[in-house]
């Protein structure tokens, strides 16, 4: 069986390290919060180029207080694209405010420039690209609406650690990234985890207090807040991780290099890496209008492969009050139908890429 992700491998090869640092906090009894934590908000901030990490319970969460930071809130609207994972429409809704999509470029599957400018209206406050796959979006334009506009820029780079838009680290270029690192992720805790990064220190507090219960100290609310604090032993095992994140992008960009090569002539469309971009490879997705018959004789060959995403969010039945339809956005929901992912990993051998390329042109 050739696994979609394997999760006990990477964790084989760091198992002393990771179990020190567990073992460091048990001992600290710093559970919530504490030193481990700040030490992973200053090294993970300062591996992507941004002067400040707010570290939170989840990729959403830390999504959700940006949001609010960025004063978002009941009667805004906020841009951001249906091809992506329903997490970032999620947390807009959290807010109050309305999500407005625009349609993705069908080469790179992350936001269409050319159309957001349509979508801005009166009470449009934001704009929410996602760095959909490890692929960063075109965030010069992007930003120069936002400045035309006096918009606010959110990143949502859950899939995107240590990508690249242009030579900076994505989640650097808006006023706000955000960070997921649950397990599957390039940089994945042993559980749920996400940060918020961003260059203003006017927002840090604001976003510190809101995790915190909205408190200023103990017990003093200036703010409705949340629980929504990381843990201290998954910004131990992060702070291992952050060490070898390098190391597995190139791990997982020379297996990719690896797939377009052996992919030629196959049948199937392979990802397309920007001239702005530096790929790190969440996802490795290719096309193929017969996805559904592909991923079927895969799994019989026992490739484990996934699709990201299957329906588009503007179809989901959880967004229909927001009124869109089949056909609204065409880019997205061709993708959706023709996108599969294939086995992507640090740990995965170039040899399992030669069964799977040699599979898919089989078929
Ligand atoms: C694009 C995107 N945004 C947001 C999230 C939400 O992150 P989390 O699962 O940590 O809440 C994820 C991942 O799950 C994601 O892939």
């Amino acid at each position: 069986m050739i696994p979609f992700v394997d999760l006990k491998a990477q964790y084989n090869t760091i198992k002393d390290e990771i179990n020190a640092a567990v073992l460091k906090v048990l001992e600290s009894s710093q559970f919530v919060l504490g030193d481990e934590v700040t030490a992973f908000e200053k090294e993970f901030a300062g591996y992507c180029g941004a002067d400040y990490g707010i570290a939170v319970n989840t990729g959403t969460s830390a999504l959700h207080l940006a949001l609010l930071a960025a004063g978002v809130g009941s009667g805004d609207e906020v841009i951001t694209v249906p091809f992506t994972f329903v997490a970032t429409v999620a947390a807009i809704c959290y807010t109050g405010a309305t999500p407005v999509f625009v349609d993705i470029n069908p080469v790179s599957y992350t936001i269409d420039v050319n159309q957001i400018e349509k979508a801005i209206t009166e009470r449009t406050k934001a704009i929410l690209p996602v760095h959909l796959y490890g692929q960063a979006a075109d965030m010069e334009p992007i930003l120069e609406i936002a400045r035309r506009h006096g918009l606010t820029v959110i990143e949502d780079a859950a899939q995107a650690h240590g990508a690249e838009y242009k030579g900076r680290r994505a989640g650097s270029i808006g006023d706000f990234g955000c960070f997921s690192f649950y397990p599957g992720k390039n940089l994945g805790a042993y559980g749920e985890g996400g940060m918020v990064i961003t260059n203003n220190p006017e927002y840090v507090r604001t976003i510190q207090v809101l995790r915190d219960w909205g408190q200023e100290r103990r017990y003093q609310h200036i703010l409705k807040g949340y629980n929504y604090r990381m843990d201290g032993i998954q910004g131990a095992i992060l702070r291992v991780k952050l060490r070898y994140l390098d190391a597995w992008t190139d791990a997982r960009r020379a297996l990719a290099a690896h797939y377009d090569e052996l992919l030629v002539n196959s049948g199937v469309t392979t990802p397309t890496v920007m001239p702005y971009s530096h790929h790190v490879y969440h996802i490795y997705a290719v096309r193929s209008p017969q996805r559904d018959t592909l991923q079927q004789k895969l799994h019989e060959r026992l490739i484990q492969t996934g699709i990201h995403y299957p329906i588009p969010v503007h179809l989901q039945p959880a967004y229909a009050d927001l009124g869109y339809k089949i056909g609204d956005f065409l880019c997205s929901e061709l993708a959706a139908n023709e996108v599969l992912s294939l086995p992507m990993f640090a740990e995965l051998s170039e040899a399992q890429i030669t069964i799977v390329s040699e599979s898919i042109k089989a078929l």
